[in-house]
């Protein structure tokens, strides 16, 4: 039995949110700086699509391809509109599915939710072609299970969510299962290695922040919005002075990456300089608050913009506070982890 649009969506709402292509408004291309995650997550919805012709014949050798995929990295990288937008663009149906949803606290609903949310998804996948599960906040179901914190609602639900992985991979059903994290460090082992893919999203650098601000410019120009011209001198001024200055360090030390090299620059007025360790998400917030200015104007001026931008704060210094109080560090953990998997965009957090 094939499920029509209708039915996936009455019986998934229960745990998430689905998006079908057409409910899909974000486009790879308003992503920037973010290539590499790109390219892997572009092999990896080409290959989807054939997986389904593949799958009984590879089950029968025993050898499946695992399509498990973790992503990681502070919030507003760009992790859920990447895949949302290459869902759309290769034409597969997701669930966003809501650790709230799924973790109760009442004893065995959360793996019986889990069991659940599985079955379902694989129901689908295996009438319907491909389906894609899409665990937002996975940390929150799937903490270290040695966090003597965690209630052992929470350790059952790592353990149920590690006993259905392993069978959805064996079965060879064209169910993609993605899993996004910020908290990387708090997902139990267990979890991440189940995960064949692991991929890192940073935080943008000045020349990434100087395109994404730019894109921005460009989409509201379209509105049609006006943007003081003098905006977009200032941004290639203050990055060429910045590179100036980064490529004399780096004479010094050659290693130095452009985000290091960021850190050690003092505070600066530009919009460069001020956007140090914000995220595309933190971008967007700021050119919607220096929007309502702009309409009130009728033209979006450089002040109104740096003002937004530091009204809204970057996500960087707040994470920064949360992990000193919670005594976790806002590393990538690959080092110490990633031997383990098969795929990986680097061994080091990637500086894009
Ligand atoms: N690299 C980027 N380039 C342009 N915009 C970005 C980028 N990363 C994030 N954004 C903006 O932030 C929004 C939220 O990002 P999101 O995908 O929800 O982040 P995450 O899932 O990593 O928390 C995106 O819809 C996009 O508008
Ligand atoms: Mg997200």
């Amino acid at each position: 039995m094939v499920f029509t649009e209708a039915e996936i969506r009455k019986r998934m709402q229960k745990y998430g949110t689905v998006y079908f292509p057409k409910d899909i408004r974000d486009k790879d291309e308003d992503l920037i700086g973010i290539e590499r995650n790109k390219e892997i997550l572009e092999d990896f919805f080409s290959s989807l699509e054939k997986y389904k012709e593949y799958a009984i014949k590879l089950q029968e050798v025993r050898i499946t391809p695992s399509i498990t995929v973790l992503l990681y990295g502070p919030p507003g990288t760009g992790k859920t509109s990447l895949t949302r937008a290459l869902a759309k663009k290769y034409d597969v149906p997701m669930c966003i599915v809501d650790a709230d949803k799924l973790v109760s606290p009442l004893l065995g609903d959360t793996l019986k939710n889990m069991r659940n949310v599985f079955e379902l998804a694989a129901e689908i996948a295996k009438e319907n072609r491909v389906f894609l599960l899409f665990f937002d906040e996975l940390d929150a179901i799937a903490s270290e299970r040695s966090n003597v914190h965690e209630v052992g609602e929470i350790k059952r639900g790592v353990i149920s969510f590690l006993q259905i992985i392993d069978r959805i991979d064996y079965e060879g059903i064209p169910l993609a299962i993605f899993g996004a994290t910020n908290h990387q460090n708090q997902l139990d082992s267990a979890v991440w290695r189940r995960f064949t893919y692991h991929i890192w999203f940073g935080f943008p650098n000045l020349s990434v922040r100087k395109e994404i601000i730019i894109k921005f410019l460009h989409r509201l120009e379209k509105a049609p919005i006006e943007v003081e011209s003098s905006i977009y001198r200032r941004l290639e001024n203050e990055e060429k002075q910045l590179l100036i200055k980064f490529e004399e360090m780096k004479k010094k030390s050659r290693n130095l990456t452009l985000l290091d090299f960021e850190d050690k620059q003092k505070s600066e007025t530009g919009l460069l300089s001020i956007t140090r360790g914000y995220t595309g998400a933190d971008i967007e917030r700021a050119i919607r608050v220096s929007l309502l200015k702009a309409i009130q104007k009728e033209i979006l001026e450089y002040q109104d913009l740096i003002y937004a931008m530091q009204f809204v704060g970057g996500t960087r210094s707040h994470v920064e506070q949360q992990s000193k109080l919670s005594g976790e560090g806002t590393e990538n953990p690959s080092a110490k982890k990633m031997t383990s998997s098969t795929a990986s965009t680097s061994k080091k957090p990637r500086e894009i």
